[in-house]
């Protein structure tokens, strides 16, 4: 089964009613990252960034995937699909997507700070100051803050390595490592980029362009993927064996 590997962004979750961060409404319009997503800003003042990560997951919890997100689950019938997605978001998971790789955490989860292994789920929306690990140390979002090292950026590499096609959705593109994942598939695959400022990668001519939001761009290029598919499998099987 053919690997299709989709880089996701903000974008993807944007009708779904989450903000994305760069847009005109976007969340680093209203807050300032540094703090609110920092280890500065923890160690400066942890209750803002609780409070930022609360009001976020409390969201979370009152949308849904959209379209987009239930596409790229449909795809997984007819392709093996791994998604590596920079939104700490579950709106994947919750579409049905089986293989999903965050690279900058996960909303719904706590680390220890005492153990960065030691990785709770939250129940519900509330993180505060006094919620302790299991060592009994504070828990703190489990997101990866500006500054900190994208670990997952390794195995997500290796997915792109591997990648019979290269799909990108909703993503300015202006962070790091996330934003170089492309230069790491494999030449002359195809490749697409579905997003209404969606512009030419340097060195990728092939990366097909659809200026078009997620919700409707998505589902328009999985069906165009699966219907390729079955073309392909159609000629396969109408395609005479060697003679007996
Ligand atoms: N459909 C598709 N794309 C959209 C839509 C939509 N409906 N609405 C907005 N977009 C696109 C914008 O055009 C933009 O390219 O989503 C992208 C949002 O860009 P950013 O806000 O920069 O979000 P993202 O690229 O995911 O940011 C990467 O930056 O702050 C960090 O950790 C944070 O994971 C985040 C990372």
């Amino acid at each position: 089964m053919k690997t299709v590997v989709v880089l996701t962004g903000a974008g993807i979750s944007a009708e779904s009613g989450i903000k994305t961060f760069r847009d005109d409404n976007g969340l680093w319009r209203n807050y300032r990252f540094e703090e609110v997503a920092s280890p500065h800003a923890w160690a400066a003042d942890p209750e803002l960034v609780l409070e930022f990560y609360n009001l976020r997951r409390k969201q979370l919890l009152e949308v849904h995937p959209n379209p987009a997100h239930y596409a790229l689950a449909k795809l997984q019938e007819f392709f093996d699909v791994k998604i590596v997605t920079q939104n700490v978001d579950d709106l994947h998971e919750r579409a049905g997507s089986r293989n999903v790789l965050h690279l900058h955490g996960e909303l719904r989860k706590a680390r220890s700070t005492a153990d960065d292994s030691l990785v709770t789920d939250i129940d519900g929306w509330v993180l505060n100051l006094g919620d302790m690990c299991s060592l009994g140390s504070q828990l703190r979002p489990h997101v990866v803050w500006f500054g900190e090292i994208t670990e997952n950026i390794v195995p997500a590499i290796a997915l792109a390595e591997k990648a019979d096609a290269f799909i990108i959705v909703g993503t300015s593109l202006r962070v790091y490592p996330a934003a170089n994942l492309i230069s790491y598939t494999p030449r002359g695959i195809p490749m697409f980029f579905v997003d209404p400022q969606a512009q030419p990668y340097p060195g990728f001519a092939a990366l097909q362009i659809i200026k078009q939001t997620a919700g409707s761009g998505v589902p328009m290029l999985v069906d165009h993927l699966i219907e390729e598919y079955s073309t392909q499998k159609n000629a396969k099987n109408e395609t005479p064996g060697p003679a007996p």
